[in-house]
């Protein structure tokens, strides 16, 4: 059976394939289209699906949309009548923009695709959540949340989940908090108020609270309390975004935290001004992690199981994911590589299979690799065309040579078999440096990210090594794994992992099986051997402002408007020098000029 899972026209849109009950492709549209958090409907990502399985869209017996368009229409209309006088300029905005196409999505679907409408079917936006998390994980009886901005109406949602071997599975939901109560629209107003971009900037905010300190935690505590029935809601008289698509937070939320910051405006965390920024953000980070951490408890409670499966785009938060594991009683916490809408599409689709149609459970392969795959000697042709030397290694030979440009400080952008689905660079197309100094660091930003200088940069380290340099608690490696939970960096080590350590002395640590890339864990390896600590700086593979790099060309393109040293693809390694061909060649050249 043939199921297309679809996530779009929000942000960041995105289609996954899944054949016989496994996934075979998942791809951002973004990294096709080359338009970041591109929220078009996703051709580029369907079409690549399909050719990746070799199948025409006739031949789907399903396309899964990842939510229910009439539900959102009910709740923005609601939204809209409840806010009357206030809302009704903003309204048709709101329409154009939180629902545009999204109404008559069977009828575009059905066109775009050529398929009969009858086999267009629709999941409800925490449902994909709860499913890409849960049946994506290697358990078989978990609690599930899910935490983001809002769907149709539900904002947060717990349950539970059950899947028998080759049998039937069950997820159910026991509860649910609606808009405007939203975890996710408090954390976004805060990172509008801090002058971050909401949907795309929240992790700024979390890296911004590491400087602060929760000092403002009872007034975050005005705008959200705790509910007799364990959920909790926002006091809206603080809030906008529920009537206007242009302000988030209201005057008085203003009068509360004091004036916003211009996006234009540099934090600098010498002035007062700018540690008050850091505050709030550590102070709305506190209240976030407290909240989930109670709601959690009282789910590992209520189900009894060990194992909790977190979906949805609060579960981006690494250390509020670090103290739902430290805290919440769970003995490991699942998140998929993409628990953010885009993971929706392989969760609709996993949903449809699994729940509509009753297929059996099937077990699947535990990474994020799902996109398309890149060809070494793509870019050795690209290469050479430019009078780039390109030389194409054997294996062995080549994890030696860039374990060698490594330890000489060189920086390498590293393109390895299929795209990585998600947010996160988790070895098939990263940057990578020696992670040992400050002077790396900031040599990164200042020549390929570009970036604001409070934001830390993630290590990766084979799991044999973790415990050595990293204090992972049990049921860490789990978090770890796709780089979702932040933890201490060892004491003694700080000052050798200066590049990876955050202010507080945390990281966001990726901790790496063999099995899951094994050439990054030779990589790792052979530069432990070379400098004695099997650690590297893993940052993702795209300039400021662009998505991650898909194919050699994209990665090329970045080698060439950036600073770094040499590029990997598959077994090809290109530097900057000139190869001794192009020289000799440029050499007759100039004599014929001269
Ligand atoms: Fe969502």
């Amino acid at each position: 059976m043939n199921i297309l899972g679809i996530s779009a026209h929000y942000h960041d849109s995105a289609a996954a394939l899944v054949v016989d009950g496994i996934p075979v492709c998942a791809v951002q549209e973004e990294r096709l289209s080359r338009h970041k958090g591109d929220s078009a409907f996703p051709l580029l990502a369907i079409e690549s699906c399909l050719e990746h399985a070799g199948i025409d869209p006739d031949e789907l017996d399903a396309v899964v949309f990842y939510e229910r368009p009439m539900l959102k229409f009910d709740r923005i209309l609601t939204c809209a009548l409840r806010g009357f006088p206030q809302s009704w300029r903003t309204f048709p905005n709101a329409m154009k923009n939180s629902l545009g196409e999204k109404v008559w999505m069977r009828g575009i679907i059905s066109s775009h695709l050529g398929v009969p409408a009858r086999k267009v079917l629709f999941t409800e936006h925490h449902q994909s959540h709860a499913a890409a998390a849960f049946l994506t994980a290697p358990t078989r009886h978990a609690a599930i949340m899910t935490a983001d901005a809002v769907g149709e109406w539900a904002t947060l949602s717990v349950g539970d989940g059950e899947r028998t071997p080759n049998g039937p599975t069950r997820i159910r939901r026991f509860r649910e908090i609606r808009f405007p109560h939203s975890l996710g629209m408090l954390y976004s107003t805060f990172t509008a108020y801090l002058g971050f971009k909401v949907n795309e900037d929240e992790y700024k905010v979390m890296g911004l609270a590491a400087y602060g300190q929760p000092t403002l935690v009872e007034e975050v505590h005005k705008l959200i309390g705790r509910t007799a029935d364990g959920g909790f809601a926002l006091d809206l008289s603080y809030f906008e975004f529920h009537t206007t698509a242009e302000r988030s937070y209201s005057s008085r939320f203003v009068e509360l935290f004091g004036r916003p910051r211009s996006p234009y405006e540099p934090i600098d965390l010498e002035t007062a001004e700018g540690q008050r920024f850091a505050d709030c953000a550590a102070s709305v980070q506190r209240v976030l992690e407290d909240t989930l951490v109670e709601i959690a408890r009282a789910l590992r409670q209520e189900t009894g199981f060990a194992d909790l499966c977190f979906g949805g785009g609060v579960a981006l938060n690494g250390l509020a994911n670090a103290r739902l594991l430290a805290e919440a009683g769970f003995e490991r916490i699942f998140v998929p590589p993409a628990p953010g809408d885009a993971g929706c599409a392989i969760g609709a689709a996993l949903y449809c299979d699994r729940i509509h149609f009753g297929n059996p459970d099937r077990d699947l392969p535990d990474h994020p690799f799902w996109g398309p795959s890149v060809d070494g000697s793509e870019l050795a042709r690209l290469a050479r065309e430019d009078g780039h030397s390109a030389v194409e290694f054997e294996d062995g030979a080549l994890i030696d040579q860039i374990a060698e440009d490594l330890a000489a400080d060189r920086i390498v952008g590293w393109m390895e078999g299929a795209l990585e689905f998600g947010p996160r660079a988790l070895g098939h197309r990263s940057i990578l440096t020696a992670p040992h100094t400050t002077e790396m660091r900031d040599r990164l930003n200042r020549e390929i990210k570009y970036r604001e200088p409070f934001r830390p940069f993630a290590p990766v380290v084979p799991v044999e090594a973790a415990a050595r340099y990293f204090e992972i608690p049990p049921g860490g490696t789990r978090l770890a794994r796709f780089m979702s939970g932040v933890f201490p960096v060892r004491r003694e080590w700080r000052s050798r992992l200066q590049a990876i350590t955050h202010v507080d002395g945390s990281a966001r640590v990726q901790v790496l099986e063999r099995p899951m890339a094994p050439r990054l864990h030779a990589l790792l390896e052979a530069y432990g051997r070379r400098t004695g600590i099997p650690v590297l700086l893993n940052t993702s593979f795209n300039l400021a402002g662009e998505p991650i790099v898909n194919r050699p060309i994209e990665g090329y393109s970045t080698f060439l408007r950036s600073k770094m040293d040499v590029l990997v693809a598959g077994g090809t390694r290109v530097t900057k020098h000139t190869s001794v061909l192009a020289k000799t060649q440029l050499d007759k050249i100039k004599e014929e000029v001269a």
